[in-house]
């Protein structure tokens, strides 16, 4: 059933350009991104969005704030379920409220879902589970279709709530008359994904800086903007499956205190794609290796400059800046799953967790 593979977690990152391409299906239409599940939702009306969830699911919702954020002026909230369901959440009817969760099964989401909906919330679900507790209760449901992830860890599913809320994000724009070269670069993009997953892992070969890499104890993941939700994806997936004590900060508050960890024990895996924001992170880097940090970076290909800062780099291709995030998420994923694998450790049944979290 694993198909030839050793574990689940990298059947399921392999399956990534299929995956997207379920996630695509009748939902680019030639005027542009189409999700009929959202065809009754005002959403050209309103001014704010808040989206909850937890885990690997909230840092998709974050990529989905940078990105809607950069194009139009709504106000996108998110935050982690655990946290939402306690706050006193104002709720008017120019909000929209969009609950993700792969498993459906989250207590913490489905019962933010709830508080919503007696305020009188309008909620958009985004699941991969058809029939899942969330679609029962939220408005309306996006369905991921990932297919199924048998794996604790969170992969093809977390690349397929990208492409969701991206078309999401595009759908909102498109109905509310934003649009741009860049957003028709996005969407192509979104539409080549699969072909560009596909040669990525036909090319890619992490296995002789991992099993340098594996040997540490400590990592700090950083990232700016719109790769800021990688870096945490990136420390989210290292900790469960390797049980590595891994970090992630927006780049720019390293020096607000994560710095002083810093030294040659301590790695910094630095998300540096070329885009608006890259000459801050290369500063980010230089701070970081002047405190003798080894610094694994990942950036764009043809980036020749980072290899006289970066100790090991690994190129993704050239990719529209809002795009990064998708094409960078396998790589942090194998990353982990190889440490995992090379320390011994099972990733499919990673300690202590289990794959959907159903009590609080
Ligand atoms: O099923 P959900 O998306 O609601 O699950 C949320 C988290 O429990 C989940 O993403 C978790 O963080 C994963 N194990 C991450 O790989």
């Amino acid at each position: 059933e694993k198909g030839g593979y050793k574990h689940f977690m990298i059947k399921e990152i392999y399956e990534e350009p299929e995956a997207i391409e379920s996630a695509l299906v009748g939902r680019i239409k030639l005027e542009g991104p189409f999700l009929k599940e959202i065809e009754e939702f005002n959403l050209e009306t309103i001014n704010k969005i808040k989206v909850v969830a937890c885990g690997t699911s909230y840092h998709a919702a974050l990529v989905f704030k940078y990105f809607l954020e950069k194009h139009i002026n709504i106000d996108v909230e998110v935050d982690v379920a655990s946290e939402f369901r306690y706050r006193n959440v104002y709720i008017d009817d120019n909000t929209a409220v969009i609950a993700i969760s792969q498993s459906g099964e989250t207590a913490d989401t489905l019962e933010s879902v709830r508080v919503v909906k007696r305020k009188g919330a309008k909620v958009i679900a985004i699941t991969n589970v058809v029939g899942s507790t969330i679609t029962r209760e939220s408005d309306a449901t996006i369905y991921m279709n990932a297919g199924p992830e048998i794996g604790v860890a969170a992969t093809k599913t977390y690349i397929n709530q990208l492409v969701v809320l991206y078309l999401l994000g595009m759908s909102i724009l498109k109905k509310r008359n934003v649009w741009s070269e860049n957003l028709e670069k996005d969407l192509n993009f979104l539409k080549n994904s699969p072909d560009i997953f596909r040669k990525m892992f036909e090319t890619i070969d992490l296995k002789e800086l991992i099993s340098y890499y594996k040997n540490f104890n400590h990592f700090m993941y950083i990232g700016r903007g719109i790769n800021y939700p990688t870096a945490l994806e990136g420390a989210l997936k290292l900790k469960e499956i390797s049980y590595i004590n891994a970090t992630a900060y927006p780049a720019g508050e390293l020096k607000h205190g994560p710095i002083a960890l810093l030294d040659p024990t301590f790695p910094v895996f630095a998300i540096a794609p070329k885009d608006s924001l890259y000459e801050k992170m290369k500063s980010n880097i230089e701070e970081s290796k002047a405190r003798k940090a080894r610094i694994i970076a990942i950036t764009t290909e043809g980036n020749k400059e980072i290899s006289s800062i970066a100790d090991d780099v690994i190129f993704v291709p050239e990719s529209p800046e809002d795009m990064y995030p998708l094409v960078i998420a396998p790589i942090i994923q194998i990353f982990a799953y190889f440490v995992a694998d090379m320390k011994g450790y099972d990733p499919d049944k990673p300690r202590n967790l289990a794959k959907s979290v159903t009590v609080e």
